[in-house]
């Protein structure tokens, strides 16, 4: 996948081309998502990218769909391509080209190829009897049914009996399965080659490759009753979008694909036999890679399907995140692609949990990610005047990390294994938090120690830098925020996969901390938003942080509730850490009364027990007494950061222990 041919100057990758019967679900999502990541990583790597996608609308089940909507069919696909583009682009899918089969140039190749096949005897008409399946568009022998259904879709069938034309499958049977044996990488994964290899071994059937005419389809050319098959049609457009058979200089760029990405359920019959032999055919190489994904279900494992209403809704699931996290939209994307690709090895099937999506989102974005950053930064800005330091010769404690992770990921990555590639940069992150915790900048620069200060936050800095660009495929959004806050915003400072190395970023950057990319989610009370089935509110808004319903749906206190809260300026008497914990300080706090409060407080991963002393601090007095960690707990200190404390809240003048807030 990563070795170009010579002479071709892109990279060729496609989705399977949808059927315009409904609007984009899961599954559509699902394999697009994952191309736009392969497509990604190789625009990153400096390659040429032709990324396409697009739709299938030709065929009953479309002509059937638009006569259920009461629309013409042109009507009808028209407004459902507007639903996939405005999908894609909510879904940050960078395609390069939307191909729709009914565009008359590709009508035209079709046709030409129809017409190429039958002078060469590749086509030749006969009688078809036997069942065609209308959703699948899949044409069956009695041997296929299952208890009389479709064997794919387990629909009823119908029957069929007709003049036809058939292509000559059969021919090709042996030629295909010695190069299946030889292209160790052309079908994956290994599961799914071994099927392919099964069933072409057993011999193929001739395709049926027409049917009685129906308004809407391909006519077949010399012969308007036969209507074109939609398979050998759809097929086609992976060579329409190459420039085949009109731009020999576009063709000769951009062929054969380098990755085919599809669901299961259309490789055997159609991309790992119809395609190739009709390729051979044409004498057109092959795509190198075929590459079959698993199918998702519901959270029960049931198959999606409308008539169960079980279909997921990738946009209603974000909604659901945005509304549970306060996530701004963007990330919200970015965190359902991330979920996607990280919670099942990409050609198993899985079963979508909101449920498990909100655990990651907390344990793998908001603590491990989001933590990284928001623990980090606010040392830069308060030790180091927000500048990026100079590395000096300490630096370089994570190199050999870096260089580590890199090699694992560009590896996965090839091999479409993107599971594999998340897990290796998420263990970076996690060593990332580690330095951190053993070094304890907080320390070096109590201690003074400037030298070894620089180059642990250098350091910091620079794999922040790193995983910004490992995670640019996958969460293309976020990486660009990660990016801004490293204050990486100087033109022609942009992403690069050559820039996987350690020690690549310019000291004395400005950074600039924004507010925490993923606030973390009570999960508690989302597990009984959801239990209540509460129908979110849709995210049609600004991607704004705070938006001005979010304040409408505050949960509002009376006047009296607020009244309750006895809130008294204090002075840090003594600090230190509470022995066997890493996150917390035990304070002793004058509140002006006559013994200082004793107070535990989550601080010590941002503050240094030293540097409070003298501290004026605000300190909810009324508060229950609690015992955290063995020590006794009196009282709550006010910081700001919703998931770690960033600043402590104190007076812009001189006030007395004790004095009360209002
Ligand atoms: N039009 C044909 C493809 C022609 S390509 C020359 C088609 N269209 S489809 O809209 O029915 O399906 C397109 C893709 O979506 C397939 O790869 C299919 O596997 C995928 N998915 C549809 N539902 C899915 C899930 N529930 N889970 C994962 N992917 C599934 O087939």
């Amino acid at each position: 996948m990563a070795a170009q041919d010579s002479e071709k100057a892109a990279f060729y990758i496609t989705t399977p081309i949808y059927y315009v019967s409904g609007k984009p679900h899961i599954g559509s999502a699902y394999t697009t998502i994952a191309a736009d990541v392969v497509a990604r990583y190789h625009r990153l790597r400096g390659e040429q990218v032709v990324f396409a996608t697009g739709t299938d609308e030709h065929g009953q089940k479309v002509l059937r769909g638009a006569a259920e909507a009461g629309k013409s069919p042109q009507d009808f696909t028209d407004g459902l391509v507007v639903e996939y583009k405005r999908a894609w682009e909510r879904l940050h899918i960078n395609y390069t080209r939307f191909i729709r089969t009914t565009e008359q140039a590709h009508v035209e190749i079709v046709c030409r190829i129809f017409q190429q096949l039958l002078a060469q005897d590749d086509i030749y008409r006969s009688e078809y009897t036997g069942w065609y399946c209308v959703p699948c568009e899949t044409y069956l022998l009695e041997a296929d049914l299952q208890e009389g259904n479709c064997p794919d879709c387990g629909r009823p069938v119908e029957q069929v009996s007709q003049q036809a034309y058939f292509f000559r499958t059969s021919n090709y049977a042996d030629k295909l399965v010695r190069y299946i044996e030889e292209h160790e990488e052309f079908i994956g994964p290994e599961s799914r080659r071994n099927e392919v290899l099964a069933f072409v071994r057993a011999g193929l059937q001739d395709a049926c490759i027409s049917r009685n005419r129906a308004e809407w389809d391909i006519p077949v050319p010399d012969d308007p009753d036969q209507s074109i098959y939609v398979w050998l049609d759809a097929l086609t457009n992976y060579l329409t979008v190459a420039g085949y058979a009109e731009d020999e200089a576009e063709f000769a760029a951009v062929w054969p694909p380098d990755v085919q990405l599809l669901g299961k359920d259309i490789l055997t019959r159609f991309h790992a036999t119809l395609w190739p032999a009709m390729l051979m055919a044409l004498g057109v190489p092959l795509p190198k890679r075929l590459f079959a994904h698993g199918w998702w279900s519901d959270e029960t494992g049931q198959k999606m399907s409308k008539s169960k209403a079980n279909v997921i809704d990738p946009f209603e699931v974000m909604d659901k995140l945005v509304e549970y996290s306060g996530v701004r939209t963007a990330f919200a994307v970015d965190t359902v692609r991330y979920y996607l690709l990280r919670e099942v090895p990409f050609g198993l099937d899985g079963s979508f949990s909101i449920t498990s999506l909100l655990q990651r989102f907390n344990a793998d974005l908001a603590n491990d990610l989001g933590n990284l950053l928001n623990r980090s930064l606010p040392l830069v800005e308060r030790y180091l005047d927000s500048r990026v330091p100079d590395p000096g010769p300490g630096a370089g404690a994570l190199t050999e990390e870096i260089n580590r992770t890199a090699e694992s990921v560009n590896e996965h990555l090839e091999q479409i294994n993107f599971r594999d590639a998340l897990i290796a940069i998420w263990e970076l992150i996690g060593r990332c938090n580690k330095f951190i915790d053993e070094r304890e900048p907080w320390t070096l620069h109590n201690q003074g120690k400037r030298v070894e200060l620089d180059a642990v936050l250098y350091d910091v800095l620079d794999c922040i830098r790193v995983i910004a660009i490992l995670i640019d495929p996958f969460m293309p959004e976020v990486a660009e925020e990660i990016w801004e806050q490293l204050g990486l915003t100087e033109p022609g400072v942009e992403r690069s996969w050559s820039d996987i190395r350690p020690q690549r970023l310019q000291p004395n950057t400005g950074i600039r901390r924004g507010a925490p990319i993923f606030p973390r989610i009570d999960l508690e009370r989302a597990a009984a938003k959801l239990q209540a089935g509460e129908k979110p509110a849709e995210t049609e808004k600004p991607d704004d942080k705070m938006q001005p319903a979010e304040a409408d749906k505050m949960d509002r206190i009376s006047f009296d509730e607020f009244s309750k809260l006895d809130l008294r300026i204090g002075k840090v008497l003594e600090a230190s850490r509470v022995p066997g914990t890493d996150k917390l300080l035990v304070l002793q706090v004058d509140i002006g009364e006559q013994q200082p409060r004793q107070v535990v407080a989550g601080l010590a991963e941002h503050f240094n027990p030293r540097q409070l002393l003298g501290q004026t601090v605000v300190l909810v007095a009324n508060l229950e007494p609690a015992t955290i960690h063995d020590t006794e707990s009196n009282g709550m200190i006010l910081a700001a950061g919703e998931q770690e404390p960033l600043a402590l809240i104190t007076t812009d003048a001189e006030v007395e222990p004790g004095e009360k807030i209002r």
